[in-house]
């Protein structure tokens, strides 16, 4: 293993990063570094398993000292909540477990910045040991000294300062981007810091590997059946080649994937709940991994527009999200901007297929 002095850490990366911008207080670096303190604290105790403190998914255990337990989301919600509030660097914060934005506590100076975050994406997979993560996304607080109100944080993603996403895999990793390219780090679980193993991240503008969940394909639209439809046909249809489909069911393990090694990643708009237009949320899921897609040479899209375009109408939105390997994403939202002539038959259905519908 290379030794530590050779190594890039997350804090001298963003010292080098912050020393291009002579203004810069440290705030901002201050802010990250707290955010991946909190992302250690989760990826300790996500490590731990069974043999932690933190229960299954399932809400309220009683653990063998008699105390009720709380889930692991509520518990990496607190985590990011105490371990960030105190430095004087954010006006306030929201999180897929908060109905309402977070208010600094007045007994601490506030900051310049908003803090937008999902504790724990995909917690469900956490009970079958698979990969999980924490997403966030860094705003500018509106000037004024007020409470944070929702208002606030209802900026569109091309507002965002930085975004980023730990993965709670084999190995814990932080993915970064402050607006000038994405870099990974590793952490070193016996240093306790994370390590620049990948700097500046590419997807591949081409791919032959799609994600969706499958179930949902009586309820897709038009052109996400086509898309997928001629992606299943393979050599023998029109794309001329064999695709191959993945769905791990935590969004952080497919934009992973797909920053390694490209990939497209559709959880698009579908009629399943007519309340919700997608499954998604935009501002803590879809807004960081678009940023996060695009300063890698992907793209991000609802397939009508691209997502950091899209003007927020409340905290905890859902929308439809489609990002990767720019050349699919991009053949995707040619497919939502073309009139489509017939609803095409789903081959997912059809007599030869692998969804054969049984009788
Ligand atoms: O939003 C949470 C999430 O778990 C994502 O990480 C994941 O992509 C998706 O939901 C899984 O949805 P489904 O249960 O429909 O497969």
């Amino acid at each position: 293993m290379q030794p530590a002095q050779h190594r890039t850490t997350l804090t001298r990366f963003l010292i080098e990063e912050r020393r291009r911008y002579p203004q810069a207080s440290g705030d901002f670096n201050s802010l990250i570094l707290s955010v991946a303190l909190a992302c250690k604290s989760i990826a300790r105790e996500v490590a731990f398993g069974a043999l932690g403190n933190m229960p299954s998914a399932a809400a309220g255990g009683v653990n063998v000292q008699g105390e009720v337990q709380k889930p692991m989301d509520v518990l990496s919600n607190e985590a990011f909540l105490r371990i960030t509030e105190w430095g004087g660097h954010l006006a306030g914060m929201a999180s897929e477990e908060m109905e309402t934005p977070y208010q600094i506590p007045a007994h601490y100076p506030k900051g310049r910045y908003l803090l937008v975050f999902d504790p724990l994406d995909g917690s469900s997979n956490i009970d079958v040991n698979v990969s999980v993560g924490s997403i966030f996304s860094v705003l500018r607080a509106p000037d004024g000294e007020g409470a944070a109100t929702e208002q606030d944080f209802l900026q569109p993603g091309t507002g965002q300062v930085a975004a980023g996403y730990a993965i709670y895999g084999p190995a814990t990793m932080l993915v970064l981007t402050v607006g000038n390219g994405v870099n990974g780090f590793t952490l070193d679980p016996n240093l306790g810091e994370f390590m620049l193993t990948h700097p500046d991240l590419q997807v591949p503008a081409d791919t032959r590997e799609f994600a969706i969940n499958a179930s949902n394909s009586r309820f897709w639209e038009a052109p996400v059946k086509q898309y997928v439809d001629e992606c299943m046909a393979g050599r023998t249809g029109p794309r001329g080649e064999d695709f191959n489909m993945r769905w791990i069911a935590s969004m952080v393990a497919e934009a992973h994937r797909i920053l390694m090694r490209g990939g497209v990643f559709l959880y698009p708009r579908d009629s399943k709940d007519p309340a919700r237009p997608g499954r998604l949320r935009l501002l803590y899921e879809a807004n960081p991994i678009a940023f996060i897609m695009e300063q890698a040479g992907g793209r991000a899209s609802t397939g009508r527009q691209p997502i950091m375009a899209v003007q927020p109408g409340s905290l905890h939105q859902r929308i439809g999200v489609i990002f990767g390997s720019r050349n699919e994403v991009e053949r995707i939202e040619r497919y939502h901007n073309t009139p489509q002539a017939v609803d095409l038959p789903n081959p997912l259905f059809n007599e030869r297929s692998l969804f054969r519908v049984p009788g």
